[in-house]
């Protein structure tokens, strides 16, 4: 349903309603409303319909006292932190609460969009290329004034650099397995949310707005931005704040926050598309034991179901899953099934019955139940906007469950469509309000992984371990998320960094990349250097595409095994580290890996770096991802920093060559810091409460907080964790319990500077 135009004229009323205002021009009204003093959405009902947010669960405002005064042809609206001045036309300009401008609406008309005659379209389209034309008049949008400095960081799984600035793309989930380049406007994901970063100043808008929506961050001019839509409403959120990392903790807090996972998955997945029999699946697992591979988790692909029929098992080639699972437990593995939202359309096969007796899935306009193909030929499509159907499917996975199946991995959720893409008018609900697939097609993956969550989560009582393909602003409230189907090239594994950081800036931290490569042949050069930076992504999987080289570490030759299993101990040394960043995640929504822009955004050298990145605030990676490269340059920011494999201590505030052989990934550590690791470990058990290493980098005195809980179900949020507050003073360390909840307390906890451990502390 097309959405009314956005022409307001002038202000003619002014009322004002607690935390709001709404504005009454001569055709259209804005409502300004305060969620927190950072936080003021901006919204115009141009649909009719006010639909509830996907992104946002619960009442998020927070009775937030403004101030509205009235002048002629302006409304000025206030907050402690901000000053929004309304004007005609629906103007909207946003200061902070010392009147320094931040975001103003942009006066001008837009301008470079191409209008393409057939003759030269024609012409031009003979040799292959293809043209398309813009439209420069969305019916609705908004359109910022683009200042030169301006920077711009989010938009969840974009194409490009780290820095969206230059780049336009397109909110619309798409499968598309070609090899993903800048040219690309669409991935799997829309997440339309986008921090500002200015000369001096910052702020983020997130358009909730599920429809397909447009953004240019000043590819068609120099003088403005602008986000648009041609459905939905005017309905965006502009988040404030002192810094980038408020700005994230603004957005987190409106869309929620990634819940603590099991422990079990931060450590290292093996997968591939297909491990067609049990016996692939074992081989798998023995190998890992067998070269000595760290590993918790080997996924199953389509393979395993009967003719692709989700949640079912094919017994010819898994006789026996409930076997499998309970061996692979007690080898300290875990299984991951994958399961996908279209259900095969066959009379007979109980989901597909179940569903139409019910009436779960998406109908054409005429009522009849919309087919269109996947994996299992014919297939229809759960309507996952309705709380029945979430709790139906999610019910659903009691099978899996049952056969000790551990996670859940949700796929082709955009959703994908082999026969076509789905027609807009393909009938959808949101919960009970009947709507078409333009607004829906957005969230399909958003509301199948929370329906997984939810399923999960009644039948194991433990942290829900969902992956998702396509996701919405708020999925990380549900599911991890892995970039979909990159291919073995050196350019992708360049672009993991700038693509990890921004969807973790866009709310979503625990993320990760396909190791090697999905699609192609991978290379001994390249699977070294894709697993440097792998071993150190918040989710570690390699995962391959059918028919393409094997891929598993053990597949080259013994250098790269030993390689990957340096990288694969890196990993597991640094997991207590990685836990408490998720931790502090939860409660802050600052990712684990970030750009180092998030982490030193004063610092103008770092707003357009690529090829490095901060864990936590302690640990700089810059791994090598040039075919050939020997050497990498590293910035190192302000400050003393310890090279994390030498030990040597380096002045920052400059650029230094470390070299990097292929067995190389330059880390560094922040001088002052303090880096819980664990002693070497084969697989997360319950070892991990016996020794925690505190690995020591002095430096200023510091502090640091390490986190400890059973890693399985919410015990934690009842009180049962341990909080150590370790502190560093004249080089020594004291560990504090400050929290005692959980039984395990370490064992031995064991200080090492350089290569000694210099003391042995326990203090319970
Ligand atoms: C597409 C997914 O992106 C990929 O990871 C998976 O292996 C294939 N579908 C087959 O299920």
């Amino acid at each position: 349903m097309k959405s009314k135009e956005m022409p307001f004229g002038k202000i003619v009323k002014t009322e004002k309603t607690g935390d709001a205002v709404v504005v009454t021009f001569e055709h259209g009204e804005l409502e300004i409303t305060a969620y927190t003093d950072f936080i003021v959405r901006v919204f115009a009902d141009l649909s009719g319909i006010h639909p509830a947010s996907f992104a946002i669960e619960g009442n998020k405002k927070t009775g937030i006292i403004v101030s509205v005064e009235e002048a002629k042809g302006c409304v000025t609206f206030t907050t402690k932190e901000l000053i929004v001045k309304i004007r005609d036309e629906a103007k909207v300009d946003f200061y902070d609460k010392h009147g320094k401008a931040l975001c103003m609406d942009y006066r001008g008309e837009r301008k470079g969009a191409k209008t393409l005659s057939l003759e030269m379209k024609q012409f031009v389209e003979q040799e292959g290329h293809v043209l398309t034309e813009k439209d420069a008049n969305h019916r609705i949008q908004s359109v910022k004034k683009l200042d030169a400095g301006d920077c711009f960081y989010g938009m969840g799984d974009k194409t490009g650099f780290i820095n969206k600035r230059g780049y336009e793309y397109v909110s619309w989930n798409t499968d598309d397995p070609f090899p993903h380049v800048d040219s690309y406007k669409s991935l799997y994901k829309s997440i339309p949310f986008f921090i500002t970063l200015k000369e001096e100043g910052v702020f983020g808008i997130f358009y909730d707005n599920t429809n397909r929506t447009y953004f240019d961050f000043g590819k068609e001019s120099d003088d403005y931005y602008f986000f648009a839509a041609d459905e939905g409403d005017l309905n965006y959120y502009f988040i404030g704040g002192n810094s980038m990392e408020e700005v994230v903790r603004g957005y987190t807090y409106l869309t929620g926050r990634a819940p603590l996972p099991q422990l079990w998955t931060l450590g290292y997945h093996q997968s591939r598309w297909g491990y067609r029999c049990e016996v692939d699946i074992r081989e798998v697992a023995e190998n890992m034991k067998k070269h000595g591979l760290p590993c918790d988790a080997v996924h199953m692909d389509i393979d395993y179901m009967r003719g692709y029929r989700v949640f079912t098992v094919d017994e010819e080639k898994f006789p026996d899953v409930k076997t499998l699972s309970k061996d692979m437990h007690e080898m300290g593995l875990h299984l991951v099934t994958i399961i996908d939202p279209g259900v095969k359309k066959d009379e007979g096969y109980s989901v597909y019955d179940k569903g139409m007796e019910k009436g779960y899935f998406a109908t054409s306009p005429d009522g009849e139940t919309y087919e269109n193909a996947v994996w299992p030929g014919t297939a229809v499509y759960p309507d996952f906007g309705r709380e029945a159907v979430r709790k139906w499917w999610g019910e659903n996975h009691r099978i899996l469950v049952e056969d000790g199946i551990d996670g859940i991995w949700n796929d082709m959720n955009e959703p994908a469509s082999f026969k076509g893409e789905l027609p807009e008018d393909v009938v959808f609900y949101a919960e009970e309000r009947k709507t078409c697939h333009s607004e829906i097609h957005n969230v399909y993956g958003h509301n199948m992984a929370r329906a997984t969550y939810a399923g999960l989560k009644e039948l194991t009582g433990k942290r829900p371990f969902v992956i998702t393909r396509a996701c919405y602003s708020g999925s990380q409230k549900y599911a991890l998320a892995w970039t979909g189907d990159n291919q073995s090239l050196w350019t992708h594994l360049q672009m993991a960094i700038p693509q990890l950081c921004n969807l973790g800036l866009s709310g979503m931290p625990y993320v990760g990349t396909d190791i090697g490569g999905f699609g192609s042949d991978t290379t001994k050069e390249l699977m070294c250097r894709w697993i440097e930076l792998g071993s150190l992504s918040p989710f570690c999987r390699n995962h391959n595409a059918l028919a393409c080289k094997d891929q598993e570490p053990w597949k080259f030759d013994e250098e790269t095994l030993e390689i990957y299993r340096k990288y694969l101990k890196l990993r597991y040394a640094l997991l207590p580290y990685l836990y408490d960043l998720f931790r502090q995640q939860e409660e802050s929504g600052m990712p684990l890996m970030r750009p180092m822009v998030l982490q030193y955004e004063k610092d103008h050298e770092t707003r357009n770096m690529n090829g490095q990145f901060m864990i936590g605030e302690s640990i700089l990676a810059a791994p090598v991802v040039e075919q050939g490269a020997t050497r990498k340059m590293v910035y190192l920011p302000e400050g003393e920093w310890y090279d994390y494999w030498s030990r040597e201590k380096l002045e920052g505030g400059r650029y230094i060559i470390r070299k990097a052989a292929l067995d190389e990934c330059p880390l560094f550590v922040k001088a002052g810091s303090v880096i819980p690791h664990y002693p070497e470990m084969d697989h997360v058990s319950k070892e991990k409460d016996k020794t925690l290493i505190l690995r020591v980098y002095p430096g200023e005195e510091g502090e640091y907080f390490h986190y400890q809980d059973n890693g399985e179900d919410f015990a934690y949020r009842e009180g049962e964790y341990n909080l150590y507050r370790i502190s560093l003073k004249d080089g020594q360390v004291s560990v504090n319990l400050e929290h005692q909840g959980y039984a395990h307390v370490y064992e031995n906890i064991l200080v090492q500077c350089k290569d000694e451990f210099i003391n042995k502390v326990i203090t319970y």
